[in-house]
């Protein structure tokens, strides 16, 4: 379903990611790990256009994303959440969602008191409570993000995320600084994703989370893809377990 080919990002001297392949399929949950400084969240950036590869492509479904915006992409079914919360403080949880979902409207600005706009709302309306039915933050629609707890927070950007309607998520560490319990229903969540058809890419630090959900896993290191396979093949892999007791003796 997305195919990362060859894709290189540098930044100043600094490379990244360097000449990343991947390739994620349709239904599946495909984990991207790899210590701090990997290169992870730089080649979500590049997936969905936030910054410009220096070469390489990305498919999505057959058509390259290369040249689209970030707008684009959520259009072609690509969504994301943020490693760092990216929610609008004056906003409550109801716009924070809405405003997940306002590039999905493709008419102009002088349709905006007609029925098309109104339909269009309606049709949010109807979604921004479905979504968030499925994640349980039905009751929190008005409330501001500075009153709600971190494992709320976490949700309503995955819920943001989710109302344009996406195939394919993904997910830059959605369990970071939670505690074990909100750690779970995030698990169940993502695991509900896929049930309900969604294909997962999910950057995450938990390995217990990672091994539990994974169908697949790459693992980074340096910008460069050091291993990949099913989460038995990664936990047994020397490679990886030198890379990773080798950030824990640097910590
Ligand atoms: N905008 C930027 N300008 C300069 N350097 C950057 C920028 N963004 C990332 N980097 C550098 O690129 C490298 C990869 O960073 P990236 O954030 O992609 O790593 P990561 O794998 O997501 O790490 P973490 O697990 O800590 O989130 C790091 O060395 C980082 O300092
Ligand atoms: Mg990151």
């Amino acid at each position: 379903m997305l195919q990362i080919k060859d894709v290189r990002v540098s930044f100043g001297g600094l490379i990244a990611v360097k000449d990343m392949n991947m390739n994620v399929k349709k239904g599946t949950i495909h984990s991207l790990i790899g210590p701090n400084g990997a290169g992870k969240t730089t080649l979500f950036n590049a997936i969905t256009r936030v910054i410009q590869p220096d070469k390489g492509d990305v498919i999505f479904k057959s058509e390259s994303l290369i040249n689209l915006t970030p707008e684009k992409i959520i259009y072609k079914g690509i969504s994301r959440t943020f490693q760092n919360l990216q929610l609008f403080q004056g906003m409550n949880v109801y716009d924070n969602i809405y405003s997940g979902f306002v590039h999905n409207y493709k008419g102009n600005l002088f349709e905006i008191f007609s029925k098309k706009k109104r339909d269009f709302d309606i049709q949010t309306k109807n979604k921004i409570l479905e979504v968030t039915e499925l994640l349980q933050i039905k009751n929190r629609l008005n409330s501001y993000p500075s009153q709600l707890p971190y494992g709320v927070l976490k949700r309503v950007e995955i819920a943001r995320a989710m109302v344009s309607d996406p195939e394919l998520l993904l997910f830059d560490e959605p369990a970071a600084g939670l505690n074990h319990n909100e750690t779970s229903e995030i698990r169940d969540i993502i695991k509900m994703l896929k049930s309900n058809g969604k294909t997962i890419l999910l950057v995450e630090h938990d390995m217990n989370l990672v091994m539990k959900v994974s169908d697949e896993i790459t693992v980074m290191s340096f910008g460069e893809k050091i291993a990949e396979g099913v989460p038995e093949e990664i936990a047994n892999n020397e490679e990886v377990i030198k890379v990773y007791l080798g950030e824990s003796e640097n910590a």
